[in-house]
């Protein structure tokens, strides 16, 4: 009998998979036997690297240069995805642009709607273009990766924790909407997870914070592709509207 975490005939889109977390979501969505659409913009060769990599440890994966806040660049990669692997069952949405800390007196509506951007916008018009096949066919997973940061209330980084509590406040709502097809909708919050652009962090902070994560440790990229490899399959079938934090207990203490 086929395990309830194998996710062979199933075709996920993993949005900004090029690098970071995204990356390590498709290679773990497509070592559970999905077919992995990788969605980058800048970083081609990555993203065909990953693919590659995919490849030769025998899974299937292809690239797709795609601007995710831009509608016509959005419906022509869900377009080609549909054409090239088959239509969309497992949606994850990653893709994140740049994440300045800003103080409110430098805050601007620009900053806000950048995050926005990314996760609100995006989110709706490529979930507008899904979800007719999802509906049709009677199934289907959409994962937001959100962040631990909306429980926290992180100081300085108001517009990304209020893009990000806007981004649960879709997955609640469209869980309750999707449930009658049979669509879950879940969210994975990581906690800090480096990945290259936090490459230049300072090395005092990334320990002072792992200090203070009940598992005395920072998480990896491989952290959150489980939980999302779980929410995608069987296994998760009856999970909808929740929002799994992945960050070693972090946000238990203070809220
Ligand atoms: N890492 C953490 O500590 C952490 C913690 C909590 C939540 N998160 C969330 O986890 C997600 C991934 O974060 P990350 O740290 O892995 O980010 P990252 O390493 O900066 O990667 C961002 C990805 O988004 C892609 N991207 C950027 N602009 C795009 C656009 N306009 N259209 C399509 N793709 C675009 C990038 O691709 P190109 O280079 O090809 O443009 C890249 O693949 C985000 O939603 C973030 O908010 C991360």
């Amino acid at each position: 009998m086929a395990s309830r975490h194998d996710l062979s005939n199933r075709v996920a889109l993993v949005t900004g998979a090029s690098r970071g977390l995204g990356a390590a979501i498709a290679q773990r969505l497509a070592q559970c036997g999905a077919a992995v659409a990788v969605n980058h913009w800048a970083s081609a060769e990555k993203a065909n690297q990953l693919v590659q990599k995919i490849e030769q440890s025998g899974g299937k994966a292809r690239s797709y240069r795609a601007d995710v806040r831009e509608p016509a660049s959005l419906n022509e990669m869900v377009r080609q995805i549909n054409s090239d692997l088959g239509p969309i069952d497992i949606l994850v949405f990653n893709a994140t642009g740049p994440q300045p800390f800003l103080q409110i007196e430098d805050l601007t509506w620009q900053a806000c709607l950048d995050q926005l951007e990314f996760f609100v916008k995006s989110p709706v018009l490529l979930a507008q273009a899904v979800l007719p096949s999802m509906k049709s066919r009677g199934r289907g997973r959409i994962i937001h990766i959100a962040s631990e940061v909306f429980a926290q209330g992180t100081p300085r980084f108001s517009q990304y924790v209020a893009a990000k509590g806007a981004q649960l406040g879709l997955m609640r709502s469209w869980a309750m909407e999707l449930a009658p097809w049979q669509i879950t909708v879940n969210a994975v919050s990581p906690g800090w997870i480096p990945t290259e652009r936090h490459a230049n962090d300072a090395e005092g902070d990334k320990r002072a914070y792992a200090e203070k994560v009940p598992m005395k440790r920072m998480g990896n990229p491989q952290d959150v592709a489980d939980a999302v490899a779980f929410l995608a399959s069987d296994a998760a079938n009856f999970i909808t509207g929740q929002n799994l934090l992945v960050n070693g207990g972090n946000a238990l203490g203070g809220t």
